[in-house]
């Protein structure tokens, strides 16, 4: 048996090798919840993508399940599905996404209809909306979803002139659509284009979510606004960003059978592409997050509460007040869920090595406007990207936290509804340990995270392992 490879989530979805980018088609149908995806299902690089296919009773217990769609060889789908959204309707799943093909720019929009909970699909044998609107310059990623009696589309785009975009189709019955023009655009130059609009509605207000995608360097960041919709176009507040780590994007939506808005982003590598193909994998899904919004039109996420199921045994509990000198507060697993709360300049140490110089931090930084997560020393591997990002302190005197660790991702989630998530690679070997630092008084207590992910993949191996 291969050694396992200490930088793999075990609470943060992905298959164990292998490419995977954004979550796509989530949707809660028949007692499950459905989480597809980008994945490459030949090797750890972005290419030939498929969806892969997740599903969970309860956003606690977890499998994997065979590959849902591929690509057709010759088709428009060729060089690969990208990414799209699912409505559960008539007793069907519909997969609504984009077909990739090297010669040409843009990806129409097609369908895949599931009867038997996502296991097989039958593609459409002609894209739904093969051409983009003209005045186009880029476009991708439907979204679809259902509002006062019809059904309503949204596409990543970009104008001619420079302005990203997310474009509106509406139709009456999932095969006819009618395109009503921009939704909502960017500022020009703001972004190359606009990939994988979401939006949720709240009684008559929505939230719209886009991912900004530059020419040159891809992916970029992920902005939300809220606003009113008005006959089909949407006025919103200035964007600001959804998640304050540098390893977030294309997030996608789920409507939960309660009502509640959830979210999954992905979460790409912070590491260089040769360490990347020696581990054989990239990328994880995010935690799925509470998405919801406060009076003055912030947008707030917190962990789903489902996620308090995956603590096990207790790890550690302590409180304390720090006056210049560190206090250890004992071992850590590599995967494990943390309240905590901060006064002051007190900040949080994981220190992963057993010379003390290996460590994230987690502080408050009056004067950097915040709480700041630091990689800076997050690994001795100079192959891992570095540097401090901060989240706005909230306004009060003592920090609520929750954080979420697990082998090569943190969560970090301030209780004002903030968010940061960040990649970190620790090359120590040995128990972590989480120290207190800084001045002021902190508390924390931390829970080992469960995994509870079958993983289809390991069970013919598993089989042949029991009957030797
Ligand atoms: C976002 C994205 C989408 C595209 C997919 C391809 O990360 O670039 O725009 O459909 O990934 O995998």
């Amino acid at each position: 048996m291969q050694p396992v490879d200490p930088h793999l989530p075990v609470a943060h979805l992905r298959p164990l090798r292998n490419w995977v980018n954004d979550p796509n088609g989530l949707v809660f149908d028949n007692g499950q919840y459905h989480v597809f995806f980008q994945y490459n299902p030949n090797g750890p690089d972005h290419g030939d993508i498929h969806w892969g296919h997740f599903r969970s009773p309860d956003l606690v217990r977890w499998e994997l399940l065979p590959v849902a769609l591929a690509p057709t060889p010759g088709g428009d789908d060729a060089d690969g599905c990208w990414s799209g959204n699912a409505i559960a309707d008539d007793g069907r799943l519909v997969a609504f996404y984009c077909g990739k093909r090297a010669d040409r720019w843009w990806q129409p929009i097609t369908t895949a209809t599931s009867r038997d909970g996502g296991y097989t699909w039958e593609k459409r044998a002609r894209p739904l909306i093969p051409q983009p609107p003209a005045g186009t310059t880029m476009y991708r990623d439907p979204y679809v979803w259902r509002q006062d009696g019809r059904w309503r589309m949204l596409v990543g785009a970009a104008l001619e002139g420079g302005r990203p975009a997310a474009l509106l189709y509406e139709s009456p019955d999932l095969e006819n659509w009618t395109y009503l023009g921009p939704f909502h655009t960017g500022a020009p130059g703001e972004a190359a284009g606009w990939e994988c609009p979401q939006y949720a509605t709240f009684g008559d207000r929505g939230v719209l979510v886009v991912s900004h995608w530059d020419l040159q360097h891809g992916p970029q960041h992920v902005a939300v606004t809220s606003g009113h919709e008005e006959h089909g176009r949407f006025t919103a507040s200035p964007p600001v960003p959804l998640d304050h780590g540098p390893d977030f994007y294309a997030p996608a939506l789920l409507r939960a059978p309660d009502g509640r808005w959830l979210l999954w982003g992905w979460a790409p590598e912070a590491r260089t592409a040769d360490w990347v193909r020696e581990a054989g994998w990239s990328g994880a899904l995010t935690l799925p997050r509470e998405l919801t919004l406060a009076d003055d039109g912030t947008v707030c996420q917190r962990p789903a509460r489902e996620l308090l199921g995956l603590r096990t045994r207790r790890i550690l509990r302590a409180t304390g007040e720090l006056t210049g000198s560190p206090v250890d507060l004992g071992e850590v697993s590599r995967a494990f869920d943390l309240s905590a709360t901060l006064t002051g300049e007190s900040g949080l140490r994981l220190v992963t090595s057993a010379d003390d110089t290996e460590y994230l931090d987690i502080r408050l930084e009056p004067d950097a406007g915040g709480l700041v997560v630091d990689r800076g020393h997050a690994s001795r591997d100079p192959r891992a990207r570095r540097g401090a990002y901060a989240l706005p302190r909230p306004r009060a005197d003592a920090v609520d936290l929750r954080i979420l660790v697990d082998g090569s991702i943190v969560e970090v989630y301030p209780a004002g509804g903030q968010v940061l998530t960040l990649r970190f690679y620790p090359t120590g070997d040995g128990p972590w340990r989480l120290r207190a630092l800084g001045s002021g008084r902190f508390a924390a207590e931390a829970w080992d995270l469960r995994a509870d992910v079958i993983h289809r993949e390991l069970l013919p191996a598993l089989d042949a392992r029991e009957r030797n």
